[in-house]
């Protein structure tokens, strides 16, 4: 029996008080859609199908990649109008499981208790009890100890006993295709807000005399709804803390465990330490040791065993080898290879460079498309030159290398192993190896000279 996922996603979200369609807003770096998407992925379903409406050649434009059936609400007219759009041609012997692209932190595994129930003929409920219900729909059970459940009233259509349960519909629920579908087309709109409630079914599955099947959810933080900015933030702080909590349970040292971000995946080695307000995008990994300063931001890098990246760092795509110390105030661009035991100081800028072994870049230098050797020291305040405003050109220096602070170095222009550059130097020529290469003016003192003296008017 295959799994076909719908997720209803026509909704404006008026709440967010935004031109974003609402599923597109970020959480942890992500649209909210993508994180339903990704839930309903790890079933393996047979297929996807998202109900889309407001704004909806922007939501489709955002998910370019993935296999998704695509069905047009052009009217909101309520959840049970959502779903009937989204049957037609679903096997009959397929579960039809139902997810909101609003409700963004739903664990796979509840999703799955939820499928086996209506593997089993019924109607399935993902169900909760939340201490203030406001909002919800109420479950309605029938009298006496393990009443079963009978119907769902929406809280626009309850009576204030019916408000007073805190039994709650999360929405999220399961169903075989046929039993759905004839369900569906049962429904009418006599209610408050004259919509289709997709609610309703459950009335017509109790009448039928299907079984409908409560599955409590794994927690309160999962099936929590996102309306407006202060929901989508509070489910920013949930995701926060289950990172945090994997991280601490695999031995990494979180100094701040509330003030971590992950937009991505992060490997770590053992003996990691991660200081406060680091954010963390793509796909990242860090080796046994590692220290990250505060205030750092690494994307889509990788960090070799035992080194350290100090406080108020830009790491984008960089590949830093073993014992490397980068920072505070570094900034690494995309294609930066520092081989090992190397060292990028305060105020540096690198981009497409190799930097060799135990290699020295400390202050207040760029360096953009260089190759770099080893045992090279780089002096303050050094610029290779690598566009003349039309193209990139390489520099390369060799091991042993010594450039003195205040280098212009105008590629292309290579520098040999062991040359030593003067402080100040603009060098436009290759600079041979194991010499001194002085490109500047002479130094001169005049002898006498005096300062002009201030002329009385
Ligand atoms: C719905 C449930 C309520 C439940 C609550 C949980 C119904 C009638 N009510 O109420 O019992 O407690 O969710 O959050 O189902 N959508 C469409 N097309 C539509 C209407 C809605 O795609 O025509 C989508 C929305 O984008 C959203 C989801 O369905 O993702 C839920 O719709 P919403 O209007 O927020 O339902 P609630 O009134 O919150
Ligand atoms: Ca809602």
């Amino acid at each position: 029996m295959a799994t076909t996922v719908v997720i209803l996603a026509a909704g404006q979200g008026k709440r967010m008080r935004s031109d974003l369609p609402k599923v597109l807003h970020p959480l942890a770096g992500r649209p909210l859609l993508a994180h339903v998407l990704a839930a309903a992925a790890a079933l393996r379903p047979r297929e996807v199908r998202v109900v889309h409406g407001h704004g909806g050649e922007r939501v489709r434009a955002a998910f370019p990649d993935q296999r998704i059936s695509w069905v047009h609400q052009a009217e909101q007219q309520g959840t049970g109008h959502a779903v009937r759009l989204a049957l037609p041609r679903i096997p009959a012997r397929d579960v039809v499981l139902v997810l909101y692209g609003d409700v963004p932190l739903v664990q796979p595994a509840t999703l799955r208790r939820l499928v086996a129930r209506a593997r089993e003929g019924k109607l399935a409920l993902l169900t909760a009890g939340f201490a203030d219900p406001t909002g919800y729909g109420r479950i309605i059970r029938a009298a006496g100890r393990r009443g079963g459940i009978i119907g769902i009233v929406e809280e626009k259509d309850a009576t204030p006993a019916q408000r007073a349960i805190r039994e709650i519909n999360t929405g999220l629920m399961a169903c075989p295709a046929g039993a759905l579908a004839r369900m569906a087309a049962r429904l009418r709109a006599n209610n408050a807000q004259r919509e289709y409630y997709l609610t309703d079914v459950v009335g017509l599955a109790v009448k039928a005399g299907m079984g409908v099947a409560a599955v409590a959810a794994g927690s309160v933080d999962e099936v929590m709804g996102i309306n407006d900015k202060a929901q989508l933030a509070a489910a920013g702080c949930v995701l926060r803390q289950r990172t945090a909590a994997t991280l601490l349970q695999a031995g990494v040292t979180l100094v701040d465990p509330a003030r971590i971000d992950v937009h991505g995946s992060l490997r770590c080695g053992r003996d990691v330490t991660i200081h406060p307000d680091v954010l963390f995008e793509g796909d990242v990994s860090l080796g046994d040791g590692v220290i990250v300063g505060p205030f750092t931001r690494i994307r889509d890098s990788r960090v070799g065993t035992g080194s350290v990246i100090h406080s108020h760092c830009v790491l984008e795509s960089a590949d830093v080898g073993e014992r490397c110390e980068i920072g505070p105030f570094a900034r690494v661009r995309p294609g930066v290879k520092l081989v090992g035991d190397g060292r990028i100081g305060n105020f540096v800028e690198v981009k497409k460079s190799t930097i060799g072994r135990h290699s020295k870049v400390s202050h207040l230098t760029y360096i953009g498309d260089a190759t770099i050797g080893e045992h090279v020291n780089v002096g303050a305040g050094t610029i290779t030159c690598n566009y003349d405003g039309a193209n990139k050109n390489r520099t390369v220096i060799g091991d042993h290398a010594f450039i003195g602070s205040g280098v212009e170095l105008v590629a292309p222009v290579e520098v040999g192993a062991g040359a030593t550059i003067g402080a100040g130097s603009t060098i436009s020529k290759d600079a041979p190896p194991g010499q001194l290469t002085v490109a500047r003016s002479r130094q001169v003192t005049i002898a006498g000279w005096k300062r002009p003296a201030r002329v009385r008017k």
